[in-house]
């Protein structure tokens, strides 16, 4: 086949600051699909976009071309409208847990294709494969089953669905490029439009834990998915939210179920609960669905249900015991005081050594590794009491565990007043 362009061409023109014609986008990206252009290739022109970057044409282009790399999903069928979630990703974040169930419950379809963690943040997928017996791959008729029969299915996205990403991100994971807007934004949204949602909600997370480091980072961010989503025709809409500390006070997989379990039983923690209603919510709102409140449907059972029902679809067992890892480490207060930081980054690097998350795509993740926290920051604090319990299987972690927590927990004095994020920092779209 003779191909219309030489990669180095087009790797020249972005290098010199010029657009990419539309021409050349959906050359590149097929090209890069085909094995015709190399990995070396890709990764100069990713960080050839990353220094320099993408004008919406050419973003929305990008994204239309990794689309068209792959199948599109059809839930039309569902009976349902639907909706769904994306989060940027941050430490403790177990938010599409009691989400995807609670939105069922109150009457939307919920297609939650998810993926496994990388790095110090966790993954849906290795939380809900702690659940003895749950399935995390299904075929597309599985998928469509389980969604027409409890309304919401979290499941791994299949290889056919923009597999361009799939290989660019690998690529950009391991080439120091993954921070470029315009490559994080075609990424999530080529997915989530082939997904076929009929509406979606972005969680963009802001502070330490999370990519974006500042709140105008994250809302270019927002801002940049939204455009992409309602030119596809997805009604979209983006919340900017906290994470410089972690949500909840769990981090790792098992652990997060069991919080999550909490939330669904119409307990668990405040921030999660309230992260939970407003984006159920805003899912509702976007997919035009007037039913029950979300907090109601948490309170009374029914997302409970509906969660029972979705993990036994997949094959889990909603009444298993979740695994517990061998050992535990105890952190206490060393003094008496306010606990006036506790980074999220920090304690995601922590989990991650204990063995919750992995270094390289193919590592296995600990079901039982993690962190419990104690006290969130503003929390009063008396020397000598817990702080956090770290979790593993194999006690010789904790060393290089306690190590990645340094100068990411600090107590100050009683009464100093501690500066906290707002949970939602700004809401954008809609
Ligand atoms: N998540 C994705 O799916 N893609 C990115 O580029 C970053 C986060």
């Amino acid at each position: 086949m003779t191909e219309a362009y030489a990669a180095v061409d087009v790797i020249v023109a972005k290098r010199d600051k010029r657009e990419l014609t539309d021409a050349q986008i959906d050359w590149v990206v097929d090209a890069y699909t085909r094995g015709v252009v190399a990995d070396e290739q890709m990764s100069a022109l990713a960080m050839a976009i990353l220094l320099n970057g993408m004008v919406p044409r050419e973003i929305a282009r990008w994204t239309a071309a990794m689309i068209a790399s792959g199948e599109r999903m059809d839930f039309t069928s569902v009976g349902r409208p639907t909706t769904d979630k994306h989060s940027t990703g941050g430490v403790g974040d177990k938010i599409t847990l009691p989400l995807a169930p609670v939105v069922a419950a109150c009457g939307a379809a919920v297609p939650q294709l998810s993926g496994r963690g990388l790095g110090h943040t966790g993954g849906t997928l290795d939380k809900l494969e702690s659940i003895p017996g749950w399935r995390a791959s299904l075929t597309n008729d599985e998928m469509l089953a389980v969604l027409r029969d409890v309304g919401a299915v979290i499941c791994a996205a299949g290889d056919g669905l923009a597999p361009a990403d799939k290989k660019l991100y690998a690529l950009r994971d391991v080439t120091g490029t993954v921070e470029a807007i315009p490559l994080i934004a075609s990424s999530i949204m080529s997915k989530k439009i082939a997904e076929g949602t009929g509406a979606l909600v972005l969680d963009v997370k802001v502070g330490s834990g999370a990519f974006m480091k500042t709140h105008e980072r994250a809302a270019e961010l927002a801002r940049t998915m939204v455009a992409l989503g309602e030119d596809a025709g997805v009604r979209t809409r983006a919340l900017l939210t906290a994470m410089d500390t972690p949500l909840g006070l769990t981090a790792g997989n098992a652990l997060e179920v069991r919080e999550s379990l909490e939330v669904l039983a119409g307990g668990g923690p405040a921030d999660v609960v309230e992260l939970t209603v407003v984006l159920a919510r805003e899912m509702l709102e976007a997919a035009g669905v007037r039913g029950p409140d979300p907090a109601d449907v948490l309170a009374d059972g029914r997302a409970m249900d509906s969660w029972r029902r979705m993990i036994a679809a997949q094959g889990g067992d909603p009444d298993a015991p979740l695994p517990v890892a061998a050992e535990t480490h105890v952190v206490v207060a060393e003094r008496s005081g306010v606990l006036s930081r506790l980074d999220a980054l920090a304690v995601g690097v922590c989990a991650w050594r204990l063995g919750a998350g992995r270094a390289r795509k193919e590592d296995p993740v600990s079901a039982g590794a993690g962190v419990e926290m104690h006290a969130k920051p503003g929390d009063l604090v008396t020397a000598g009491q817990p702080l956090l319990t770290l979790h593993a299987d194999e006690a010789d972690r904790f060393t290089r565990a306690l190590a990645d927590l340094d100068g990411g927990v600090e107590i100050a004095d009683a009464g100093t007043v501690v500066h906290r994020l707002p949970l939602v920092l700004e809401r954008i779209g809609g």
